[in-house]
């Protein structure tokens, strides 16, 4: 996040209604000079939330929780300063100048952002006008208030209503076939509305802006459905459907994520307003940040077919990276929500959430349904599998609970269970130093270089040799030949009518020395070792190489560790340690240049 200038933060501070703000989140009735409401940082039946216009601050009795209006919207929409700040000053339509670049972008996506919504507003008249689309919405079950709640509207069959309208209110062709509203014919070129005889699902972010659409077809076209593209104002791996549904989610404090449009409105339609859709199969961490800004109790609800059980597997991986722990809902028979509820109704739903996993018991049932137990080889694959489930329980605590758990319901040995768990910790352990090694080894190509330039300084240019051989003296540990090198250039007699060239070639060197010395005599030009703003430059940046040349060994051991969650507590010492490490010397690389 950039740097935002103070007098823009006392701009946008200035501007700030807290009490309108606070509104948006908590149900405030005016009391005396302030407004009271029911906490929305703790549950309570009676209000104590309290919010002083004037004063421009809150304060919760019950809670303690306390502060101004950009201190309420970082911990409510778990934000950091500088981003509450682009937030507010997004709301109250503030500019924060960081460019002339970034002020052409941000005009040009405000114009986009113009347009998604008049198109939303066209989209939503047609459905209003015509009744083919409530007729699909009636037999669908769905109940008429969703249309609001939802802006739901209607593309009509005709190939250029929407591309007429918009020219006609003065927007600009380039920026409807940015935004995928429109589309050109390779044939002839000719421009025609991208989405035609279509339901319409206006996707909307969490400042309210329409960011892109959603169409279903009506008539059983190829493409169920068709989605804006990519654009400067839509990222789908950012944004989900539903994000109306995410300030409820954060009231009721659980969020259900299903795949598609209809899940999310056909969960409204009974009654379950906190849901919403990742939009295709695959969630992407920052949708997963995203929902977990607001609640952390987070139920995955995907079709019950394979792609949505695989899906669920992916994103209970995703949700695990950012230390939320999913619970994941099976929907029998292949059935998506929308189904189920259709066929079950809202308490049988219910019921199924009830009966959600969380991670580790998903994990074990779907081991127990995979394998059969009476087969011996496929028990011992079940349980090397086990091993390995329980084994990435980070807390011991807990570890110990599935242990118990689990060797009472398979009746095996608790101890023996204890046994294979440690020893899979160790070897992995232990892997992860062998790979140590191996990046050790890599990292010779890189000091072979070093040291060919060192001895060349030393050879050609003895009057620097010593203080060369100081700095290059950590090769020392890092090159078996470092040592070996120096013994040979003792001998070199530098008042000798023959060449020094020659003078080591007569050595008799074993094959892999006298490689290296060939390889150090290959240079152009002599001169310039004995160049003294060269000698002078080399000795620098030797002492900077050396700590970068550790810092990246540091690194490329701390990427072999990347996946913090799933270590055990000894390989996250390690990785604090190199983390710690790398930090330090980070700061010394940076001094020195
Ligand atoms: P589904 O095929 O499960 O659709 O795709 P659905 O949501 O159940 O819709 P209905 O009930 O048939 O009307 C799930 C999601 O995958 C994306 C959409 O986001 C959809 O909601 N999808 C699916 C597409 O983007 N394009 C497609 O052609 C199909
Ligand atoms: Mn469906």
């Amino acid at each position: 996040m950039a740097y935002i200038p103070e007098d823009k933060i006392e701009e946008i501070k200035d501007q700030l209604d807290i009490v309108n703000i606070i509104s948006e989140y908590v149900d405030l009735k005016q009391s005396g000079n302030n407004y009271i409401g029911l906490c929305p940082f703790h549950n309570e039946k009676t209000p104590s939330f309290t919010v002083s216009s004037q004063k421009g601050i809150f304060h919760c009795f019950g809670c303690g929780e306390g502060g101004d209006t950009i201190s309420f919207i970082m911990k409510k929409e778990n934000l950091s300063y500088p981003e509450a700040i682009q937030f507010l000053a997004d709301k109250l339509g503030i500019f924060i100048e960081t460019g002339k670049v970034d002020k052409e972008l941000y005009e040009h996506r405000k114009k986009l952002f113009a347009i998604n919504n008049e198109a939303k507003l066209f989209f939503f008249h047609n459905l209003l006008t015509n009744q083919e689309p409530k007729k699909y919405i009636a037999e669908r079950g769905l109940k008429k208030e969703l249309i609001n709640k939802f802006m739901i509207g209607y593309a009509t069959d005709n190939f250029q209503d929407l591309l007429n309208y918009m020219v006609k209110k003065g927007y600009k062709i380039e920026d409807l076939l940015e935004l995928g509203l429109v589309k050109k014919s390779r044939k002839n070129n000719s421009l025609y509305d991208a989405y035609r005889n279509r339901l319409i699902f206006p996707i909307i972010d969490s400042r309210k802006n329409i960011i892109g659409f959603g169409g279903r077809t009506l008539s059983n076209d190829r493409a169920k459905y068709i989605n804006s593209p990519e654009s400067l104002v839509y990222h789908k791996s950012n944004n989900v459907y539903g994000v109306m549904n995410l300030r409820n989610a954060s009231k009721e404090n659980k969020v259900i994520l299903v795949e598609g449009y209809m899940d999310v409105i056909s969960l409204s339609n009974y009654g379950i307003d906190y849901s919403v859709a990742s939009l295709g199969t695959s969630l992407t961490i920052e949708q997963a940040k995203l929902i977990s800004r607001y609640t952390k109790n987070v139920y995955i609800c995907y079709d019950g077919d394979e792609a949505g059980i695989n899906a669920a597997e992916r994103a209970l991986e995703i949700f695990r990276n950012i230390n939320v722990s999913p619970n994941i809902v099976k929907i029998p028979d292949g059935l998506d929500p929308d189904d189920y509820l259709k066929k079950y109704g809202r308490d049988s739903f219910n019921q199924l959430l009830e009966n959600s996993l969380n991670p580790i018991l998903y994990k074990y049932n779907n081991l127990i349904d995979e394998y059969d137990l009476n087969d011996i080889d496929q028990k011992v694959v079940f349980l090397k599998k086990l091993t390995e489930l329980l084994a990435e329980i980070e807390s011991k605590l807990v570890r110990d609970e599935y242990i118990n758990r689990f060797s009472d319901d398979l009746s095996i040995d608790k101890d023996n269970l204890q046994y294979e768990i440690d020893n899979y910790l160790n070897t992995k352990v232990k892997d992860i130093r062998t790979k140590k090694e191996v990046i050790n080894n890599k990292s010779n190509d890189g000091y072979k270089k070093l040291l060919l330039e060192s001895l060349r300084y030393i050879i050609f240019n003895p009057n620097i040799s010593k203080d060369i051989i100081e700095v290059s003296n950590f090769l020392n540990e890092k090159t078996e030949f470092w040592t070996k090198a120096l013994n040979i250039i003792e001998k070199i007699d530098y008042s000798s009518e023959e060449s020094i060239k020659n003078q080591i070639n007569n050595l008799n060197l074993e094959k892999n020395t006298k490689l290296i010395f060939d390889a150090v005599f290959k240079v152009k030009d002599y001169n310039y070792y004995l160049n003294e703003d060269n000698a002078k430059n080399y000795i620098k940046s030797m002492e900077k190489n050396k700590l970068i040349i550790e810092r990246d060994i540091l690194k490329a051991q701390f990427i072999l560790l990347e996946d913090y969650d799933k270590l055990t507590d000894e390989l996250k010492n390690v990785y604090n340690k190199l983390a710690m490490d790398i930090f330090k010397l980070d700061i010394d690389i940076k001094k020195m240049t």
